[in-house]
């Protein structure tokens, strides 16, 4: 219940105050400048697809905030769905796809990704990526949603390291790809909605000026913005924030994907408990040890993600518990050792034998399926910029993304940004020494906020009010809140990263909730108490976003 403070508060609060055009000041005659053909900005699976593929011709710059290897490509653990198998087809893949997505995928899209698949994974294993074999043959698994088994993987669990570590390799021997790790991008720099490049920080270097001809945003998600996530501490959003800044048009950010299981433990990370563990038949329990799965779906465990997030919620409420469980002790040690070596030793950490006991799991904040709207070819609605990977939407994943659907949309999106980017090239303009100095104010009265304080409010109010269930009544009080920190943390011009990620992630939860209070119905994963049903007479379309001022 807001209080009256703040509902007091907000009445002096202009409704949503838009964000300064820069979070940071900068003159381009004293800041350093670096020129490139390309800039791609983030280094997962979607970003360094863009980069192999533009240095065929072109001078590449990949930059990221953190190392390389840091992202949620990184973490990724089931796998990539494409269709190798033996008895699978194209279009048994397509029609799995585009019955998770609820009426929203964009059909074409779905098709040609699914169809170029194959092919970007074969180019994978002939850079070096090892998928797990039996007989010299690819093992396939199954995950939600999918009819068949058709999810290859790496290391048992560890399948998104084994990918980043091929393209790591790939892109550190190509002459023509620079890589800057520990590299901050502020913001992307344009001038009558042309795309010219970024502002970028570094500890040590500080600002620069990084003039492309083409631009690629390639930043991942922001699942930081929930309590609890599965994404690594680097998923703040700042791709999605840095586009809106700019004035591109956003798409679907009320479809959060809330994965169902991740360990559950006072003082573990949410380390996640892969689908494939259910895949390969893990039995869902609530706290009696009960299980129940089949009673809402035919599909039991391997439902698609969004049943199965909300019935361990019913079941949670129901046993006034604050978890379920994940029973694998029927499958024999071996295997299990084998298959989750990972999984294994995190649970193992804290006494959890996965052999012999059960697994404590809830669900968490996982996937951004919206993001930056793009068309077929990767091109966002600036010119010379274009978004790829989780940062992007594309229509692959409708209002419900399918487990390990999203590495193989990276490899295909990714490739196919970096391709488009490269033949534009020529008709690409490029600011050289432009005019721009942005001057910005409001750096007073920084020492007296606790940002860590207002990021933890911020993730805490998310989850509760903007998670896995949602209604009108809790989502606009989460508006007020969130509008009246912007109030005093938007006008503010930080430093270093810990600001700007606050201000990214301020931003994208109003983006998240502006959404989902637009979207009155229930779809894939955007659940609503009060509009319980799908309404595909009023709502069976996009919710998109702009900024209102440039
Ligand atoms: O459960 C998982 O391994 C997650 C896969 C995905 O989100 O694609």
């Amino acid at each position: 219940m807001t209080n009256k403070f703040i509902k007091d508060r907000i009445r002096f609060v202009k409704k949503q105050t838009e964000p300064k055009r820069y979070l940071s000041s900068f003159d381009s005659r004293t800041t350093a400048h670096v020129f490139t053909d390309v800039l791609v900005i983030g280094s997962g699976v979607a970003g360094l697809s863009a980069a192999i593929q533009a240095a065929k011709h072109h001078a590449v710059l990949v930059t990221t905030k953190e190392r390389v290897d840091e992202n949620n490509t990184a973490y990724a653990q089931g796998g990539v769905a494409v269709v190798l198998s033996a008895g699978d087809t194209a279009s048994k893949h397509i029609k799995d796809t585009l019955d998770a997505g609820q009426g929203l995928c964009d059909a074409a899209i779905v098709k040609a990704f699914v169809h170029e698949g194959p092919k970007r994974v074969n180019e994978l294993i002939r850079w070096g990526a090892s998928f797990d074999k039996e007989d010299d043959q690819l093992i396939f698994t199954q995950e939600g949603g999918h009819h068949f088994p058709r999810i290859i993987h790496a290391q048992g669990d560890s399948t998104g390291k084994e990918i980043e570590h091929t393209l790591v390799k790939v892109a550190k021997e190509n002459k023509n790809i620079k890589i800057f790790e520990h590299t901050f991008v502020i913001d992307l720099i344009t001038e009558d909605g042309v795309c010219h490049g970024a502002i970028a920080w570094h500890a040590k270097k500080g600002k620069m000026l990084i003039w492309a001809k083409q631009t690629i945003l390639a930043t991942g998600g922001c699942g930081q913005v929930y309590r609890e996530t599965t994404n690594p501490d680097v998923a703040t959003g700042d791709g999605l924030a840095m586009a809106y800044r700019a004035g591109a048009t956003l798409q679907d950010m009320e479809f959060v994907q809330f994965h169902p299981t991740t360990l559950y433990i006072a003082g573990a990370v949410r380390f996640l408990i892969t689908e494939t563990v259910r895949g390969e038949g893990g039995i869902l329990r609530n706290k009696r040890g009960d299980r129940f799965m089949p009673k809402y779906h035919p599909q039991a465990e391997l439902a698609p993600r969004d049943v199965v997030s909300q019935s361990i919620l019913k079941e949670m409420q129901k046993t006034d518990h604050t978890y379920v469980y994940i029973d694998i002790r029927h499958i024999p040690k071996e295997r299990l050792y084998a298959r989750f070596p990972k999984i294994r030793e995190i649970c193992a950490s804290f006494g959890i034998d996965i052999a012999k006991d059960l697994i404590p799991v809830r669900p968490s904040a996982h996937y951004m399926i919206g993001g930056v709207k793009v068309n077929r070819f990767s091109r966002t609605t600036i010119r010379q910029l274009y978004a790829c990977g989780e940062v992007a939407c594309t229509g692959m994943h409708g209002a419900n993304r399918l487990g390990s659907n999203s590495l193989l949309e990276g490899l295909v999106a990714g490739t196919i940004a970096g391709a488009d980017a490269s033949k534009s090239i020529e008709r690409a303009k490029r600011q050289l020494f432009p005019s721009p100095t942005q001057e910005l104010t409001g750096g007073s009265k920084i020492s007296w906020l606790d940002l860590n304080d207002i990021g933890n409010s911020l993730k805490s109010l998310m989850w509760r009010d903007a998670g896995i269930e949602r209604d009108e009544k809790h989502l606009l009080e989460a508006e007020e809140m969130i509008e009246m920190w912007c109030s005093y943390v938007l006008d503010k011009e930080f430093a270093n990263p810990v600001g700007w990620e606050l201000q990214n992630m301020l931003l994208v939860s109003r983006l998240i909730v502006v959404s989902a209070r637009n979207r009155k119905e229930s779809r894939g994963v955007h659940h609503r108490s009060d509009y319980p049903k799908t309404d595909n007479i009023r709502w069976k379309k996009h919710v998109t976003i702009k900024r209102t001022k440039s």
